[in-house]
């Protein structure tokens, strides 16, 4: 037994609307005590009970600790030459995984698995408590199942994204690639991953093939996801619906259909803004989506091709400037939106018997995240009841 007591908080954004006024559920000068890994209370500061351990908030403003729902975590080298190239005036083609799969397929166990650590633990320095990992840059049986075990090796919300792209050896067979995702590759990543994906869009996957896999993921005891409309409409957040998918990503280029089938079906939309930002590309339309009622999320999408950062906060940052959701919305979404896309009662919420992540800002209100964009608010940072960073 070892509990933590969190005190002199002076805004503590629960995310329980029981705890406190709003969907954000904030407190003022309040505290929070960790026990064996979960909350065990939540109050007033001048009411809390004693603790093994005590962290002292100063006054500082604390979140849940942010819920990063889609990653690509996995792989060896960087596309900074095309990346430079983009922002002189060459649009985002989906065939630059290629280039990340041919340096991951040459990279050792040793390198990818360091490689994913340093962007982990870039990400838990940054408020980051839960996160999702893809495989994806393999696209062989053996190197889609060594990702997913170094995956693994980083979190339990772990997805088979072997239908990234077409890979260069099937060229014109695409049947054939599909054959193997839904065959051999999948029974070999399974045991390894909790979610299937598949990236539904002109130059990766039409509609046929990501019914296909989804279809074979889910036999297999899967949970779906999907990446839908990233660079044009397409079937993706439709499919993502007709599968009972727990999210579809991106959701950059949204029709009316696709807002009323996400929201009937339940679907989380995850909003990636980032990737927007490093493609020089449109936004997606948030408030489409809020004002029909539907549930969203806010992730990084962190890859090496479209989005290389590790930043919640800068997610949020753009989420508010160039999204036009509130601050609140925007919190809500990178915490508990991330934990509904994920399936996950346990995190993205600050009440008894949820883990105990809470991320501590340089700060007095969570507005700062959205306020002092690229500023490092994050200081201090407890996972599972444990002062981490
Ligand atoms: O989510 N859209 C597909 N996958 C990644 C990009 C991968 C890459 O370009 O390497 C994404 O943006
Ligand atoms: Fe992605």
């Amino acid at each position: 037994m070892s509990s933590l007591l969190v005190t002199g908080i002076g805004e503590l954004v629960t995310n329980d609307p029981q705890a406190g006024p709003g969907p954000l559920g904030i407190l003022r000068d309040a505290a929070l005590v960790a026990e064996d890994g979960q909350v065990a209370w939540v109050g007033p500061a001048s009411a809390a009970p004693a603790a093994d351990a005590v962290l002292d908030a100063a006054g500082r403003a604390t979140v849940p600790g942010f819920v990063d729902s889609h990653s690509h975590l996995v792989f060896a080298g960087d596309r900074a030459a095309e990346f430079e190239a983009r922002m002189s005036g060459r649009a985002y083609a989906a065939g630059g995984i290629r280039t990340t799969v041919a340096a991951t397929r040459a990279a050792g166990d040793e390198q990818l698995a360091a490689g994913a650590a340093r962007l982990a633990a870039e990400m838990l320095r940054q408020g980051t408590t839960t996160i999702e990992v893809k495989s994806g840059y393999g696209l062989t049986v053996a190197d889609e199942r060594r990702s997913l075990a170094v995956a693994q090796g980083l979190t339990p919300e772990t997805t088979f994204l072997g239908a990234h792209v077409v890979p260069a050896e099937y060229a014109g067979d695409v049947a054939g690639y599909v054959d193997l995702v839904t065959g051999p590759m999948l029974a070999a990543c399974a045991p390894y991953a909790r979610w299937i994906d598949v990236f539904v869009e002109d130059g990766a996957f039409d509609a046929e093939a990501a019914r296909a896999v989804l279809a074979a993921g889910t036999a297999a005891g899967l949970g779906a996801r999907v990446h839908a409309s990233q660079l044009g409409p397409g079937p993706g957040p439709v499919l993502a619906a007709e599968a009972g998918a727990a999210s579809a990503d991106h959701c950059t280029h949204l029709t009316g259909t696709d807002v009323d089938a996400l929201r009937g079906a339940g679907v989380v939309a995850t909003l990636l803004p980032a990737a927007e930002f490093s493609t020089r590309s449109p936004y997606p339309d948030a408030r489409a989506l809020l004002d029909a009622g539907g549930t969203v999320a806010l992730a990084t999408d962190c890859n090496p091709g479209t989005s290389y950062t590790t930043s919640m906060p800068f997610v949020i940052a753009l989420a508010v400037r160039e999204m036009r959701m509130t601050p609140a919305e925007a919190l809500h979404a990178a915490t508990a939106g991330g934990a509904a896309a994920l399936r996950r009662p346990d995190v993205g919420i600050l009440r008894p018997g949820a883990r105990a992540d809470v991320a501590l800002l340089d700060a007095p209100s969570f507005v700062h995240l959205a306020y002092r964009p690229g500023v490092p608010l994050v200081s201090a940072v407890v996972r599972a009841g444990r002062h981490v960073v």
